[in-house]
């Protein structure tokens, strides 16, 4: 059997790209020596051991007296948990509890695809004062209508969750902010939960001079009957990594269906190339509430093929987004990080890929 050794260290689910060391032995570590040879594997070997990786526990912020004392409404965010990206988990929501004004305001729900109590353990061990909760997101819901993207990390059905978060999170929950993993927040959470969404059902930053285009195939545009979804609407690019959506709004309105539809388009006829993001454009592009740029630096991951290195475009920042194909902690674990990293590394919790449990 082929042995392959993950320099990642959370061997159990296949991330998109998979540093493996060139030589390995059966006792797998995470890459010593900047001198040996690293490949990148296409094969995806299970091991039979999870390899979890252990973190520092975060200091503990709590609510100064500007907090009032009432029970108030909380903030929720929503994240999807999943073992390759708890590293940027982990920053992310580090990052949030450390700008907060009201750190014990924030309320996490966790969407994971399995149902797995370590991820469970981890969180409250790296934040024992978080509010949180985790549901299961069964991905069966989601199966069927996953098409092939041009990046295998985009067809993970967890990332299609946010579709769903509306029928994931308790019913009492009315507003969300949904987060990507691959970010850091360093700016108050508040000020994104506090924009006023007025007749609208989604929040997000919104770019009108990017190409859109490019978002959709040619037998996209060629089809009047598909084209004309945009028609009387100015649709503009927004990233799906950052939204604050109405979800009692979302119900009523029967998002998920319409999400849905579309995907059952693309199942039929190709008419984009990216994985959840497209079908979001179709339904809501053109029609959301958009908020500062500051809220969303995205694409800092690089492009979606080769995740070369970025820079920060210019004017103010509340949020880093490393979207596209080259994370923070994949390229630190291969000691290649870009000069942008050094942004994201002060929040990682991450001390050793040591710990291991039996499967
Ligand atoms: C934070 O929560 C407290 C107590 O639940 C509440 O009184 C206060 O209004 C909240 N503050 C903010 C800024 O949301
Ligand atoms: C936008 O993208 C499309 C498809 O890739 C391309 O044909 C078109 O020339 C682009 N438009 C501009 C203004 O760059």
């Amino acid at each position: 059997m082929d042995q392959i050794c993950d320099g990642w260290p959370f061997g159990a689910v296949a991330p998109l790209f998979l540093f493996s060391l060139a030589s390995c032995s059966s006792s797998c570590s995470a890459p010593s020596s900047t001198s040996t040879a690293i490949r990148v594997a296409t094969v995806i070997h299970r091991p039979s051991r999870t390899y979890l990786p252990a973190f520092r526990e975060a200091s503990a912020f709590r609510n100064g007296d500007a907090c009032g004392s009432q029970e108030g409404d909380k903030i929720h965010i929503a994240m999807t948990l999943d073992i390759n990206y708890l590293r940027g988990t982990m920053a992310a929501v580090f990052s949030m509890l450390q700008h907060s004004t009201c750190p014990d305001n924030l309320s996490f729900h966790f969407l994971v695809a399995h149902s797995e109590p370590h991820l469970y353990s981890s969180i409250k061990s790296t934040f024992p004062f978080l509010n949180f909760k985790i549901y299961r997101f069964d991905s069966r819901r989601v199966r069927g209508k996953i098409s092939k993207s041009i990046r295998q990390a985009l067809d993970q059905p967890l990332n299609y969750a946010r579709i769903y978060l509306a029928d994931v999170i308790p019913r009492g929950v009315r507003r969300v902010i949904y987060l990507d993993s691959d970010l850091v927040v360093v700016d108050d959470i508040a000020q994104l939960w506090d924009v006023d969404l007025e007749e609208k059902v989604l929040a997000a930053p919104e770019y009108c001079l990017a190409n859109f285009t490019k978002y959709f195939t040619e037998s996209f545009w060629s089809d009047p009957e598909l084209a004309k979804v945009f028609e009387g609407r100015n649709p503009c690019y927004f990233n799906t990594g950052v939204m604050v959506i109405d979800v009692d709004k979302w119900r009523i309105g029967g998002y998920t269906q319409k999400v849905e539809e579309w995907m059952n388009v693309q199942k039929r006829k190709r008419i984009y190339n990216l994985g959840s993001l497209p079908p979001f454009l179709l339904v809501l592009a053109g029609n959301i509430k958009p908020v500062d740029h500051r809220w969303n630096q995205h694409g800092l991951g690089g492009d979606n093929i080769e995740g070369k290195c970025r820079d920060l475009h210019p004017g103010p920042i509340s949020l880093l987004h490393w979207s596209g194909k080259g994370k923070p902690w994949l390229r630190s674990e291969a000691r290649r990080p870009c000069a942008i990293d050094h942004l994201w590394a002060p929040y990682d919790l991450y001390r050793s890929s040591r710990h291991s449990l039996e499967e």
